[in-house]
């Protein structure tokens, strides 16, 4: 008995400090309240629950396409928090991933969400890479009704694989997931990082670093 209450301290500490998604409601809910957006709290200041709607938990819009006139050959079409403010506090979220043919959704990451994909058309050629030492490389090419995971803040990457468009689902473990797209914040960032820090990082040149940031 007293071991069994020794294990259950001993879980409730490893799940207070290793959630690994947003942690859960103390309410049915607390859809976000747009006139507090400028309260800056972790997550976003309950509307008064009478005032609450169906508005408050719907969005309309994931059967329409995304632009893929782009650089990289997709669009994301996010439906977080600032989608439907009543995602706040549930910890859950979606997106609608449109690919051109042979498009990506260039290497990034969540720094709060796993994420769980499920293709709707097409065929999608999909990775992460797990964190150092390994470094290894997860990939698989999935076609129409296939479902794969990305675990929370894992760098991962998918690219349709054919020549039509092709489209995805994404859920997340988190309202508020973030995307770091690693091109962006390495070579992008404002101000730049200094070019001589990331030739020696990346062993190059600096001018190959002053390329790639012009882009
Ligand atoms: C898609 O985006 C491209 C590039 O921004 C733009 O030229 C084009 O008009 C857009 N197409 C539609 C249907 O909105």
């Amino acid at each position: 008995m007293a071991s069994q209450l020794l294990l259950l301290a001993f879980l409730a500490i490893i799940s207070s400090i290793a959630l690994a998604s947003d942690p859960s409601s103390l309410q049915d809910f607390c859809v976000a309240d747009p006139k507090t957006l400028d309260i800056l709290v972790n997550g976003v200041v309950c509307k008064d629950s009478k005032l609450v709607d169906a508005n408050d938990f719907f969005f309309s819009g994931l059967h329409l396409a995304g632009n893929t006139s782009n650089a990289v050959g997709s669009h994301v079409t996010p439906v977080n928090v600032a989608q439907i403010s009543g995602l706040n506090t549930l910890g859950i979220s979606i997106a609608r991933i449109d690919y051109a043919p042979w498009g990506i959704n260039p290497t990034h990451t969540h720094p709060r969400a796993s994420e769980i994909l499920t293709v709707l058309e097409g065929s999608l050629k999909v990775g992460f890479v797990t964190s150092n030492p390994e470094n290894r490389h997860i990939t698989k090419v999935l076609q129409k009704g296939d479902v794969f995971v990305f675990p929370v803040g894992l760098v991962h990457y998918q690219q349709n694989v054919g020549y039509g468009n092709a489209v995805a689902i994404a859920a997340l473990s988190s309202q508020n997931p973030g995307v770091i797209t690693i091109t962006n914040v390495v070579f992008g960032s404002k101000p730049d990082i200094s070019a001589d820090i990331l030739a020696k990082a990346f062993q190059v040149d600096e001018n190959a670093v002053y390329n790639f940031q012009s882009k």
